[in-house]
């Protein structure tokens, strides 16, 4: 049987691919940015959303926190740094765990962080073990999130807080779009505002709350499109001419159909005590 476009496999194989072009064009933050806290750079503006997402938290030195889908690493270093915890982040892709790794390395937190290669719907952690949780552009991946949210409820501790910035669907794609989005960007089906809040009630979390923040998000798009054109030279080297081409068509779809023209998101639950 074949595998589907968007399947685990798939999106590993996506992220294992671009680890070098996104290293590029990224500061080690694999997601949008956030405007409303006067950023004047895009990679100003994506810290700003990492500390949006961590805001979520009031954790003390030497606490244990979760990144659900790490990407190359950015938001759980700037965590660790922030909170002065130990940051566990987990990803699908070898290569991002890998990269994370080593840019971790480079830094003053280099013992406070690790990445492994884990589902997040499945992680094998023990019950009980982290005092919060966070997931940054990585749960529109996943078609069954009753389950992430399941699995993250289990792991961390009662009390401990569950933060989310992510894509929510605001509009049905055309079968072209969502023929890129499922196969060139391996994402699934997006999820609805109101049915995100029901599934992470559903999986136990109370106080769960979804803001809207679309709007302090969409300048990101063109951001990002014109990060690729400035970083030209940079990203032929890592990939060649035709590597260039790809990641330039991936990130003018991938902002094009999600982030100007979904919505985009801020969920905080929280375990009961
Ligand atoms: C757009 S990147 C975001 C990376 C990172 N959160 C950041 O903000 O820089 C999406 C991430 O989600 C991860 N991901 C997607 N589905 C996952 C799953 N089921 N389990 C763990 N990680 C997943 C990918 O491996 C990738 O690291």
């Amino acid at each position: 049987m074949t595998e589907p476009p968007n399947s685990t496999s798939a999106i590993a194989a996506f992220y294992d691919a671009t680890v070098g072009a996104f290293g590029v064009l990224f500061d080690g933050c694999v997601h949008t940015g956030y405007w409303a806290r006067g950023a004047e750079t895009f990679s100003r503006a994506q810290t700003d959303l990492t500390d949006l997402v961590l805001d979520a938290h009031d954790v003390p030195v030497d606490s244990r926190l979760l990144d659900l889908g790490s990407g190359q690493g950015g938001p759980a270093i700037h965590a660790a740094r922030r909170f002065g915890a130990y940051v566990l982040g987990v990803t699908l892709s070898g290569e991002q765990a890998a990269a994370a790794t080593a840019a971790a390395q480079e830094t003053d937190v280099a013992k406070q962080v690790e990445f492994q290669v884990k589902d997040m719907r499945s992680t094998g952690l023990p019950d009980a073990s982290f005092d919060g949780a966070y997931a940054m552009e990585s749960v529109f991946h996943v078609p069954d999130k009753g389950a992430a949210f399941a699995e993250v409820f289990r792991v961390l501790k009662p009390g401990a807080a569950l933060s989310i910035a992510d894509y929510h669907h605001l509009h049905d794609m055309s079968p072209e779009d969502d023929g890129i989005a499922t196969g060139m960007l391996a994402a699934a089906p997006l999820t609805p505002l109101d049915e995100w809040v029901s599934l992470l009630t559903g999986a136990g979390f109370e106080s769960v709350e979804a803001r809207d923040i679309s709007a302090d998000v969409v300048r990101s798009g063109a951001a990002m499109r014109e990060a690729v054109v400035e970083r030209r030279e940079a990203l032929t080297a890592v990939g060649g001419p035709e590597g260039y081409g790809m990641v330039g068509e991936a990130v003018a779809q991938y902002t094009r159909i999600y982030t100007e023209g979904q919505g985009f998101a801020l969920f905080t639950a929280r375990k009961p005590a």
